[in-house]
């Protein structure tokens, strides 16, 4: 027999190690969530009821990449500890171990109403009356990966999506599946083809008519249908929404809710948020958002959030549209070396560009000639920069324009760019796609100056072409949508039910599903991003959706560690001290305010030999925030040959010179967001440094950064 007392020391012994090495490993996110061990992507039925915030998640019980699809739980009590509860809904396989049933993403509601009738008697009152539970539903898809006949008799066809339920009466601890699943069986009969695709149910609450509403996607239709139900068990289509802006593979995990403007009660608006992939910001997996109006059954986009591929914004000018198929560069003014001399733009349709949005017209401008082989390049004309952006369509292979090698024998971009005094200034290279997509140049900082356009093409490897199309001058960029985050890691976005619309809270994966799977974590995969409160703020005439961290992320913070006000940052690199180990976690902010210099910035988790190092700034010129990953360490999950995933992010953020910009940065061991003063220009990006590279440091291109403040508090761990 153990003795009492040997008991409770062994406990403490125990508890001691828990304590000492739990949530330490290498990579670790310290005040992020993560799964104590295996995959994780999206998050699932954020719900909050009774003091606690849930949160489930696409799991696999039994390994560290997709599969098995199951939801995981947590719960917290303030979105920022979080309690690890046993897995909520677990794939199902047959005695063959075929897998029957994997439950994939979806929401959750609390049905206070007991409209579903799962409500149990949980006991009775003083005066003999009895006491009804609370359900809990869970609304989520049904991917059915083997053809089979369910016990309820309902036929499943191979590689089926359907919406289903399951209902909770012990506050989402336990759950039982409804025996009618699936709730909805497949998409309306004119997307009979799609039931394969029909996913993601995010349902709510809609007072005014007392109904459930869902919204759910026909992922490859780039449609979002709205259903409503009075007991979630029976559901009527209402309408549908989309195709609408961002519109490259597939379109996920959507919601819709509303927000106050500017705060004010008076005007409300509903947002659609959702996720697409591929064909995010960057390329991969990325986040956007619609506003418009909801009334019950049918939400209206804001005309002036419908970005219509087709046209380009008023007051803008063409500068070439490579329409003249017959004509060569030289007759239009531009000129060509190497195997381009002498030619001019093709026809888009023998080159095979892909034009979704509708742009295009006849001609285009391209690399691909003799297939990938041509090498050389293709110069424009000189102009004089007199408006804001420069906008233009671009496809082909991804080989980005590299300072240091460009000229060199190892050079290999495949790029257009623009040169101003002697300098590439912005550069793009394709997004590893033949779809033409628009991108911006913001050039507000050298308006009046003499500029060209110059395409270099070194690089005769895989997919090594580039084309162009519709360079356009104007006030405002040409935008394919509203972008939620521009940093590559942040998806599959949900946000809680049961919270006031002032306290509309969302979480996102972080990750992304060009890379998820190989990111060198170990023994979990994935993170979520820190939860964050959303709002609509009017900017620039315009209103849009901003963030920041839940003010409740602030009981981490460590008092300040350092503090100090510069009036005159100069040009080069400046070291701080922060103290580890808040060197590797930390909020820094900074505030800042144009000086001689073209670009200031933080520099974190730095090596002393500067192999290692994540630099996040502000462009003057450019007018962008920008993250640079590129040095950041362990890179083989992005680093694919020949085409790596690209490592540098930017968030336009147009300022006056004589602005005071804030970034406010949150570094974790493995990752870094990085939002402005007001949260609208907001990058998410996973690191993965050595342990070792833990210095911080200013800097200043080009010449000095005025009025200089830099505070930093450590966070702590939310694990221990
Ligand atoms: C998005 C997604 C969802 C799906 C889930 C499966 O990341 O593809 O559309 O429900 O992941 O795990």
């Amino acid at each position: 027999m153990v003795s009492l007392t040997t008991c409770v020391f062994l406990v403490l012994l125990g508890f001691g190690r828990l304590v000492h090495s739990y949530y330490t490993e290498e990579y670790r996110p310290q005040f992020h969530f993560t799964p104590e061990q295996n995959w994780m992507n999206d998050p699932n039925g954020l719900v909050y009821y009774n003091g606690q915030y849930h949160l489930f998640y696409q799991y696999n019980p039994n390994g560290t990449t997709w599969g098995f699809m199951s939801w995981g739980h947590a719960v917290s009590t303030d979105l920022v500890h979080w309690k690890h509860l046993p897995i909520a809904l677990e794939c199902e396989s047959d005695s063959n171990g075929n897998v029957l049933q994997m439950f994939f993403s979806g929401s959750a509601v609390v049905d206070v109403n007991n409209t579903s009738g799962f409500a149990v008697p949980v006991g009775k009152s003083r005066y003999g009356k009895v006491i009804y539970s609370t359900p809990m539903v869970a609304i989520y898809t049904s991917n059915y990966p083997t053809a089979h006949t369910q016990s309820n008799g309902v036929v499943i066809r191979a590689g089926q999506q359907s919406q289903s339920i399951a209902f909770s009466n012990d506050n989402g601890l336990t759950w039982t599946q409804y025996e009618g699943n699936p709730v909805i069986e497949s998409p309306p009969a004119q997307y009979a083809d799609q039931y394969q695709q029909f996913r993601d149910p995010f349902v709510f609450w809609y007072a005014p008519s007392s109904k459930w509403i869902m919204v759910a996607s026909l992922a490859m239709e780039h449609i979002l249908l709205i259903y409503s139900s009075d007991d979630l068990k029976n559901w009527t289509l209402q309408s549908q929404f989309g195709p609408e802006n961002a519109r490259f593979g597939q379109w996920e995990c959507p919601s819709l809710f509303p927000l106050y403007v500017d705060g004010n009660k008076n005007t409300v608006k509903w947002v659609i948020l959702m996720g697409i992939n591929p064909g995010g910001v960057i390329t991969g997996s990325g986040t956007q958002y619609i506003l418009g109006s909801f009334n019950g059954t049918t939400f209206v986009p804001d005309p002036s959030d419908v970005y219509d591929p087709s046209q380009i914004p008023a007051g803008s000018t063409v500068f070439q549209d490579f329409e003249s198929i017959s004509s060569s560069f030289e007759e239009l003014g531009w000129s060509a070396t190497g195997d381009f001399s002498g030619l001019g733009p093709q026809n888009a349709s023998t080159v095979q560009v892909w034009d979704i949005m509708g742009y295009l017209g006849t001609g285009v401008m391209t690399t691909y000639l003799f297939g990938d082989i041509a090498k050389g390049t293709i110069t424009s004309p000189t102009f004089t920069i007199t408006k804001q952006y420069i906008s233009f369509l671009i496809a082909g292979g991804y080989y980005p324009y590299n300072p240091a090698t460009a000229g060199t024998p190892d050079d290999n971009q495949v790029s257009f760019s623009l040169v101003i005094g002697g300098q590439v200034v912005h550069s793009q290279t394709g997004t590893d796609t033949e779809d033409l997509v628009w991108r911006n140049w913001n050039v507000a900082g050298w308006m009046g100056q003499e500029a060209y356009f110059i395409v270099t093409d070194v690089n005769t490897g895989p997919f090594a072409h580039l084309h162009v199309d519709e360079i356009i001058f104007s006030d405002s960029p040409k935008d394919e949508g509203n972008w939620f985050d521009f940093g590559p890691d942040y998806y599959a976005a949900a946000t809680y039910n049961g919270l006031d619309i002032n306290h509309r809270t969302v979480i996102g994966w972080m990750n992304n599903w060009a890379y998820a799977q190989n990111i060198p974590t170990s023994p979990w995969r994935s993170a979520m991003a820190v939860p964050r409160t959303l709002a609509l703020k009017t900017i620039h005439n315009k209103v849009r959706l901003v963030q920041q961290p839940v003010s409740s992320l602030s009981s981490l913070y460590t008092s300040k560690l350092y503090s100090k006000q510069i009036q005159s940052l100069r040009a080069g690199e400046t070291a701080i001290n922060v103290p580890a180990p808040y060197n590797a976690r930390m909020k820094l902010t900074v505030q800042f305010t144009r000086g001689s210099g073209t670009q200031f910035g933080v520099i974190l988790r730095a090596n002393t030999t500067d192999t290692q190092e994540t630099v996040i700034g502000y462009d003057f010129l450019g007018q962008n925030v920008f993250v640079d990953r590129f040095k950041s360490g362990d890179n083989s999950f992005v680093d694919w040959q020949p085409n790596p995933y690209p490592g540098h992010f930017i968030a336009t953020l147009p300022t006056k010179s004589t602005d005071c910009i804030t970034l406010n940065i949150f570094l974790d061991w493995s990752s870094v967001e990085v939002f402005d003063g007001q949260g609208q220009a907001v990058i998410t990006s996973q690191i993965f440094p050595l342990d070792d590279s833990a210095q911080v440091k200013l800097f200043s291109v080009g010449g000095t950064t005025n009025l200089v403040t830099v505070s930093v508090n450590g966070i702590k761990s939310s694990w221990t």
